[in-house]
């Protein structure tokens, strides 16, 4: 056990993801429980910078468990991304005495944290908080799953006028360059394909698909892109398939950054909270440049740069089944 852990600071930082405000609450009334003094930094590695901080204790983080959003404000920092920028965020720390960080946030705020932890002296932990899923190192990110429930509650409302007018509608949902949000949302919202970044797929092979599914007698379809597929964003492709094909109705959809907000989930609160304790007693036990995780149910501490790098595969089971039960 490392007893000078006396003081540590928690930032939110990049794209929100329901479950950071359930994060931030294990992280400082964990705190508490050790007798560890919990700073909060205001808008990510900004507020590192310009010393935003303020001391949390267990009060301070009531009635945020169920709260979507981070309430410690978030930000893609680009003066985290300067050496000077983050001397001056190493100096605030010294400053403040902070023994320790615990960053919660995506790929981006942790190669940050990774730059970070390599050029100062200070222990770093990484909570992995993106609605994208696309980190290695844990089986689920928070805010993944409530993000994917949002998206099938969305496709089951479009499905109800695409089955009403027959039309084939074309869903673009978030995940930047992963499709796992994409893949959850075609199995949950039965969609009849998925089109990701991970799989290669041509126009021609979709427009064959939903031919086959026209003479099936599939009277409307609903087709699910992932924002990084490479055969363009949802418009694009819609526009290409309609030029080709002028029997069926085409209407597109982007859910955008509603798929970001709302209440948390009771998987992503309950993920969150067991990271959030996770994180702490990590840095109690010494840890520090790793990022902690659930793979398997087991909690796992995975190097930050091995979590930014690795690359996470879909699960092929899951891109299997969407395809079989799309026909
Ligand atoms: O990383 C989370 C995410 O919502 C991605 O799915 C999406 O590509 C991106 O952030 C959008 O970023 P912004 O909110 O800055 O437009």
């Amino acid at each position: 056990m490392n007893k000078d852990i006396r003081k540590i600071a928690v930032l939110t930082s990049g794209g929100d993801a329901p479950g950071m405000n359930a994060a931030i609450r294990a992280v400082v009334r964990t705190g508490r429980f050790y007798e560890i003094e919990v700073i909060g930094v205001q808008l990510g590695y900004d507020g590192l910078i310009d010393k935003q901080f303020r001391v949390l204790d267990a009060r301070s983080v009531a009635n945020i468990l169920s709260r979507g959003g981070t309430f410690l404000k978030s930000a893609r920092s680009d003066r985290f991304r300067t050496q000077e920028g983050r001397k001056q965020a190493f100096e605030n720390i010294q400053s403040e005495q902070i023994d320790a960080l615990v960053v919660i946030g995506g790929d981006g705020s942790f190669t940050g944290a990774d730059i970070f932890s390599r050029e100062h002296d200070v222990p770093v932990i990484g909570i992995p908080g993106t609605i994208d899923n696309d980190l290695a190192g844990t089986d689920f990110t928070i805010g993944f799953d409530s993000a994917c429930n949002t998206a099938v509650e969305a496709i089951d409302k479009i499905r109800d006028t695409a089955s009403s007018h027959q039309r084939v509608f074309f869903i673009e949902v978030m995940g930047r360059d992963a499709g796992f949000i994409a893949v959850n949302a075609a199995i949950s919202g039965g969609a009849g394909a998925v089109i990701v970044p991970e799989h290669e797929w041509t126009i021609e092979q979709l427009i064959e698909k939903l031919q086959v599914a026209a003479q099936n007698k599939k009277s409307s379809n609903l087709v699910i892109v992932a924002e990084g597929s490479h055969l363009g964003n949802a418009f694009k492709i819609a526009k290409k398939v309609q030029k080709q094909i002028d029997y069926f109705d085409i209407r597109v959809t982007v859910l955008g950054h509603l798929q970001r907000g709302g209440a948390p989930s009771n998987l992503d609160r309950v993920l969150a909270s067991r990271l959030g304790v996770a994180a702490v007693e990590g840095l109690k036990e010494g840890k520090s440049k790793v990022m902690v995780g659930i793979i398997n149910q087991q909690l796992v501490y995975t190097p930050i740069h091995e979590a930014i790098k690795l690359e996470k595969p879909l699960i092929d089971e899951e891109f299997r089944i969407a395809r079989i039960l799309s026909t």
